[in-house]
């Protein structure tokens, strides 16, 4: 099992020498890390959670067009190359085309645990305080305001509109990162939001404060 780890996880840090911030390696391991530590409490097939979580970001759909197919044709080329059995790669696959938060919006065509597993991993890291730098990262980005007060947040029901929005990026914490603590699949993972939550919390009531000049 291993050697087909080691080989994907150099794989994906080749794809992503040039990957932004947001999607970079450093995402991808802190990830894999975030999975073999639910890994110590949840019972879930190892060798699929940790290719799930280095091949997840393989190609955004964002930066692709929003062709959703990419992502999992590439990592199934790449796992079928290095010979992972044929079930781990469907798995694997299913997983990556499952996971996007825009997927659990919509949807839901596939169920697993290892796709709960890697999901949860994935969703931590847009928390706390790597998740506000990964949001104030995106907005940049996209050259988005910081916040402005006249622009209230709201959820974006349709999956176009959320995408194109240009909406300042503390709203993104009300339309998303405060709810993904109510959305982790795992008990394990749910503790693990938690302080990261608490984090966030903290940090727009100190935003709101120097905002107002106190
Ligand atoms: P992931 O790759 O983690 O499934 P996304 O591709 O949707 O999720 O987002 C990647 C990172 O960019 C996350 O940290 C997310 O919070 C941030 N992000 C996505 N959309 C926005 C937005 N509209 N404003 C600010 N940050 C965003
Ligand atoms: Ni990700």
């Amino acid at each position: 099992m291993q050697p087909y780890i080691d080989q994907t996880a150099d794989f994906v840090r080749r794809q992503l020498t040039h990957a932004e911030a947001g999607h970079d390696w450093w995402h991808i391991l802190r990830v894999w890390n975030n999975v073999k530590f639910i890994l110590l409490h949840e019972q879930a097939d190892r060798m699929t959670c940790e290719l799930a979580a280095l091949l997840h970001d393989i190609a955004d759909s964002k930066f692709h067009d929003g062709d959703e197919s990419i992502g999992p044709s590439i990592a199934g080329e790449f796992l079928a190359n290095i010979n992972v059995a044929t079930e781990v790669v469907t798995h694997v696959q299913a997983i990556i085309s499952n996971m996007s938060y825009k997927a659990s919006l919509g949807i839901v065509s596939f169920h697993s645990k290892e796709l709960e597993i890697v999901q949860d991993a994935d969703r931590l890291d847009a928390m706390g305080a790597i998740g506000i730098a990964r949001a104030f990262h995106y907005g940049g980005f996209k050259n988005r305001e910081l916040y402005n007060p006249n622009i209230p947040p709201h959820v974006h029901q349709d999956k176009e509109a959320y995408k194109n929005s240009t909406a300042p990026t503390l709203n993104h914490f009300y339309e998303k990162l405060l709810l993904l603590k109510g959305k982790m699949n795992t008990a394990t993972a749910r503790r693990m939001a938690e302080e990261r939550h608490v984090f966030m919390e903290q940090y727009l009531t100190q935003f709101y404060k120097e905002w107002e000049g106190n």
